[in-house]
Formats: structure tokens, sequence, C-alpha cells
């Protein structure tokens, strides 16, 4: 399939833009240094924090990171969830919710059977979904022109 270019410059923090890439919807999400550093005090609630399941399937060796992603703040994600394939909900500020976890930082969450995502498309633990949002094979032509596919 053809890759797809996408100019980021003018991306905002806490924007998230949709492409479509091979018939699927790729998520671009310009996280706030703050949303980055809470990253990684969410592993221990995590199914897969460091994305080691499938790996050639979710998650390219340079998004192997703390931050899932190649540039710490722009998360790159197919937004499908690994359940059976409904698509997750923004929920970036979720705050208290009675159907959801109190320490739910906020993320996606998939309307479908319930499975919660992280800022890094990393579904928590106990969740129907699998496996990660996956992330799709990406690479960066300049600082804010970005290749996907
Ligand atoms: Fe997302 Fe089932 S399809 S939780």
């Amino acid at each position: 399939g053809a890759a797809v270019e996408v100019d980021i410059s003018a991306l905002k923090v806490g924007e998230k833009i949709t492409v479509e890439w091979r018939g699927k919807p790729v998520w671009i999400l310009k996280r706030s240094p703050e949303q980055v550093a809470e990253l990684p005090k969410l592993d221990g609630q995590l199914a897969d924090p460091l994305s080691k399941r499938h790996p050639d399937e979710f998650t390219p060796k340079y998004a192997q990171n703390e931050h899932r992603s190649i540039k710490p703040d722009v998360l790159v994600v197919v937004g499908i969830c690994t359940h059976l394939g409904c698509s997750p909900v923004d929920r970036l500020q979720a705050g208290p919710q009675p159907s959801l976890p109190n320490d739910w930082e906020g993320g996606f969450l998939c309307p479908c059977h319930g499975s919660t995502f992280d800022l890094a498309g990393r579904v928590f633990k106990n969740k129907p979904a699998p496996d990660n949002l996956p992330v799709p094979p990406h690479m960066y032509l300049s600082d804010t022109r970005l290749l996907i596919g």
C-alpha cells in the first residue's frame, strides 16, 4: 500500500489528528511533557508496558521505549482496538468516572467491551484487548514531516 505523508507542523499539544493509511485510521497525538512524564508511572497497571509482545506486529523497534514513539511527545498508533476491532474514543481527560478505574489517567476507551488504553496506546491489565494499539511503520522525513507506511 501507498505510504502517507503528513505535515505535523500545526499539531498543537493535546491535539489528535487522524489520517487514513491502508484503510485504517492512524492517530497522531501530541502529548504534553507532563503526559509523557506520567507514562512510566503506569507500567504496573498495564498488560504489556514495554510492548514486548509480538513486537513485529505491534511495536517497531524504534517505538520500543518509554513513550512508545520516535519523538517523545508525538504518538503514532493505529486507532483500532486489538480485541475485536472497534474504534476506541478519546478520554484524554477522563476524570473520575464510575465505570472506569479511579486511577485511570485518561487515554482511550473502547466502547465495545471497555478496554482502556493509556496515552501511549498501551492496554491496561485485565481488559478484553490482548495487545497494545499497533504502532504502524513510520519515519520522519524532517522535523515536521512524517511518513507512514
Ligand atoms: Fe475493543 Fe472489544 S473491541 S474491547
